[in-house]
Parts: structure tokens; C-alpha cells; sequence
């Protein structure tokens, strides 16, 4: 799927619980949208005062619907300032910058079983897998895990679906037998069986770590990240930006892309921690030291390409194609 540039406005804005902001966004001028997958994302910019930053938000809505896209957007005053604008910035009838709708999350549509595990606001990739998995007639479970029902967004799009008695709903605060249990809950390994997680990073590991442990293949364990913790430990090392001329020093605590943008050699970058592969740039020589969430494990053992927001090198130099 290309990326497009859009300009989207607010139709919509609905309250969902637990600090979620649920937005409906059509085309500014009134023309259709791009066609988008399950599991798609759009990359937002949030520009407000002295913000001004990329945010990337799962699609919510359904993929055979092109009339408005939907996302939901969880404020999290902890968070780095995207989640706190949307909240602010986005009054209906206010306009967005948007690339997109992106990919990185692509449902395996001829699978046998899906199961989709959502944690929180990791949810919204979850609800438009269910609606294309109905409208394929595939078999699939949804299990989606909240605090509470207090807090549990989506609640009422979910139990007006189609496919809602496939949604088991698990809540921290209840007796631990409906929590989620993945030695129960989880299906055993086949090669027809597909998981599909994502949530807070604790979340995710449990599952990814519990699933493959338990047999499901790495590749059948499908994860989507919104933000990770990365790992910024370590020493410098020198990059050197072979198509620019440019050789620099990357010290403890810089990046590689910050440190190449003060010399004049610019990487684009949006979530500065490794989870949306925009800042992705090709290795010519070294071996990168990987600290993203993006690259697949085969792209790491080829140690061809690097997330230049986050990783760093675990050879003296680096010599990239920039
Ligand atoms: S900017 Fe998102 S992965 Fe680097």
C-alpha cells in the first residue's frame, strides 16, 4: 500500500471511557479516501505552540468503509505530548496533516484461526481485524483486556457488531477466572493459527513471550507496537554519512539521526523510539547494535538496515547510505 499525503478533518469526536478520545476524520475537501488494510495505521502531525511531532494511530474503523477513517487516541499525560494534543487540537471541524494510511500490521487473511489480543488502547488495530475477519467469514476470537469495564472504550461499538460474541472481555479488577489466562485461553500451535497482540509493552511481552514459549511460531505471532521503552545505554561510536560527505561522533546518550541533523545531514524521523520504521536507513558497513521494535529478526541478522531514532553500533564505525 503507497502512502498519501492527506488533509483530514474532524467529523466526529466521541468520548469513549477511560480517557479515550475516539475520532471520526474525512477528507477536508470532501473527496474519498484511500482504501486501507486491517491493521493500518495513520502517521498524524500535531503541531500546537512549541509541539510539534509526528503520532502514528491504528485505524479503528472498518476497512471496506472509505467514507471516514476512525481512530482512538488514549491521553497519557506520561506520555511525550502527542496523546495530550490530540486531545486538545482535535475539536470537530479542525484539520490535520496525515500520511498514510501505512501497514505494519497486515492481518494473514487465509489463516485457519486468528486470535486477537488486545490490551487497552491496543485494542483499536484489534476492532478493525475483527470487522474484515467477519466480513471474510474466518474463524476468530477477541479477547480484550482492561482495568475495568468502568474504563473499557468501544464497549458500545463492540456489543451493537455483528461478530460481538466474539469478543471475551477480561478486567483486571474481577475474579481472576475471567482474567486472561493464555495457558487457557490461548489456542495450541498450528501452522493455520495466527495471534495478533497489542497493548502496553508489559502486555505484549507477556503474550509474545508466553506464545512462543508455549510453541506458536515467531512468525505466526503477530505484534504492533505504539511507543517502547528503548534502551539508551552505551558508549560512542563515529558514522559516517557516505553520500553526504559527513563523518560524525555519536556519544553516549545522542542518536545517530540527532547527531547527523546537527551536521547538516538530515534522516526523517516521526516516533524517535523504534516502533514506526521511518527513520529506517541503510547499512554499508558495520554492525549495528538494534534497540528498535520495527525490524523483523531476519532484517536484524542481515544488518543491512538501521533505526537511526534509536540503535546504535556495536562495531567502532558505521557507515550509512545518507
Ligand atoms: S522514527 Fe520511528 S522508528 Fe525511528
Amino acid at each position: 500500500m503507497g502512502t498519501n499525503t492527506l488533509k483530514l478533518k474532524v467529523a466526529e469526536r466521541i468520548e469513549e471511557p477511560g480517557n479515550i478520545l475516539r475520532l471520526r476524520l474525512v477528507e477536508a475537501s470532501g473527496a474519498a479516501l484511500p482504501a486501507f488494510e486491517a491493521g493500518a495505521h495513520l502517521d498524524l502531525h500535531l503541531q500546537d505552540g512549541s509541539t510539534d511531532l509526528w503520532r502514528q494511530y491504528s485505524l479503528c474503523s472498518d476497512p471496506a468503509k472509505s467514507e471516514a477513517y476512525e481512530i482512538g487516541v488514549l491521553r497519557d499525560p506520561k506520555s511525550r505530548g502527542g496523546s495530550v494534543a490530540v486531545h486538545k487540537l482535535a475539536q470537530v471541524g479542525t484539520s490535520f496533516d496525515v500520511e498514510g494510511p501505512r501497514n505494519h500490521f497486515p492481518l494473514e487473511e487465509t489463516a485457519e484461526t486468528s486470535v486477537l489480543l488486545g490490551g487497552g488502547i491496543g485494542i483499536t488495530p484489534m476492532l478493525a481485524m475483527a470487522q474484515r475477519l467477519h466480513a471474510l467469514n474466518r474463524d476468530f476470537v477477541l479477547h480484550y483486556c482492561t482495568r475495568s469495564h468502568g474504563v473499557t472504550a468501544f464497549k458500545n461499538l463492540i456489543a451493537a457488531a455483528p461478530w460481538a460474541d466474539k469478543v471475551v472481555f477480561h478486567f483486571d479488577d474481577q475474579p481472576a477466572e475471567q482474567r486472561l489466562d493464555l495457558a487457557r485461553d490461548l489456542p495450541k500451535p498450528a501452522p493455520g493459527t495466527h495471534l495478533y497482540v497489542c497493548g502496553p509493552q508489559g502486555f505484549m511481552d507477556w503474550v509474545i513471550n508466553t506464545a512462543e514459549s508455549a510453541g506458536h511460531a515467531r512468525a505466526n505471532v503477530h505484534r504492533e507496537y505504539f511507543s517502547a521503552d528503548v534502551d539508551q545505554s552505551g558508549g560512542g561510536f563515529e558514522v559516517v554519512a557516505k553520500r553526504s560527505g559527513v563523518t560524525v561522533r555519536v556519544e553516549a546518550g545522542n542518536t545517530i539521526a540527532k547527531a547527523l541533523a546537527a551536521a547538516g545531514v538530515k534522516i526523517e524521523v516521526k516516533c524517535e523510539e523504534g516502533v514506526c520504521g521511518t527513520c529506517v536507513t541503510d547499512v554499508l558497513e558495520g554492525i549495528p547494535d538494534h534497540r528498535d521494535k520495527f525490524l523483523t529478526d531476519e532484517e536484524r541478522e542481515e544488518c543491512s538496515m538501521i533505526c537511526a531514532c534509536c540503535s546504535r553500533a556495536a562495531t567502532p564505525t558505521l557507515v550509512l547510505d545518507v
